[in-house]
């Protein structure tokens, strides 16, 4: 597809410090600022702010292991679920706000990933990875059990550092948190087996 950009971000690669982007206003502005004096990164550039579709190649992605990519400025994941992940998902829904994803529906969740694994492909969960509360981004809590701000009981997911927001392997938000909602799943579909595209879930 011509109007996407196709990524060839390794797995987790970017540590980037989304916080600090989506916090920072300025700096923002400034990184706009200096594109086009970087020619060969200027049409990619361009491309993302006109939020064009991301074509990510998940063949890499090992299992229980998450790749980011940037779509629209926006961090998005990209996590393989073990079947041991995925079984999970099932034991944890009296403690979640919104198990079903009936809040916001159309703008959280696409009606594809309407299901409890909040995907097309149980094993391939894609969600923004910004918090619904105030937009920091959540950390990598995967391994199940007890450790330090998470309960004994955690079934794996992420813990927002701002204010203790917890969701779950599929984006689903904890009751009693500051966030409203699930994380939001992007739009998306399948080119091929292995190859995503974030953007766009329409066939042309
Ligand atoms: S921004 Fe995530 S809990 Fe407040």
């Amino acid at each position: 597809m011509s109007d996407s950009l196709v990524v060839h971000d390794g797995v987790d690669e970017s540590k980037r410090t989304w916080v600090a982007i989506t916090c920072g206003a300025g700096a923002i502005a400034g990184v706009a600022t200096a594109i086009p004096f970087v020619s060969t990164f200027a049409p990619s550039e361009r491309a993302k702010a006109a939020g064009a579709p991301v074509e990510v190649d998940i063949a890499d992605i090992k299992v229980g292991e998450k790749k980011t990519v940037e779509w629209r400025g926006q961090p998005v994941w990209i996590l393989r679920r073990s079947p041991e992940m995925i079984a999970s998902l099932a034991k944890d829904e009296d403690e979640l706000a919104d198990p079903q994803s009936k809040r916001n529906p159309g703008e959280q969740t696409p009606e594809y990933a309407l299901n409890r694994n909040r995907s097309i492909k149980p094993e391939v969960l894609v969600v923004v990875g910004i918090c619904t509360h105030l937009g920091c981004s959540p950390g990598d809590k995967f391994t199940a059990g007890a450790q330090p701000s998470l309960p004994a009981d955690w079934p794996g997911g992420w813990l927002c550092p701002c204010h203790g927001s917890t969701f779950d392997l599929a984006g689903r938000v904890f009751k009693n948190k500051p966030a409203p909602d699930n994380l939001r799943v992007p739009p998306h579909m399948y080119m091929s087996e292995t190859k995503l595209l974030i953007g766009e879930d329409k066939k042309a």
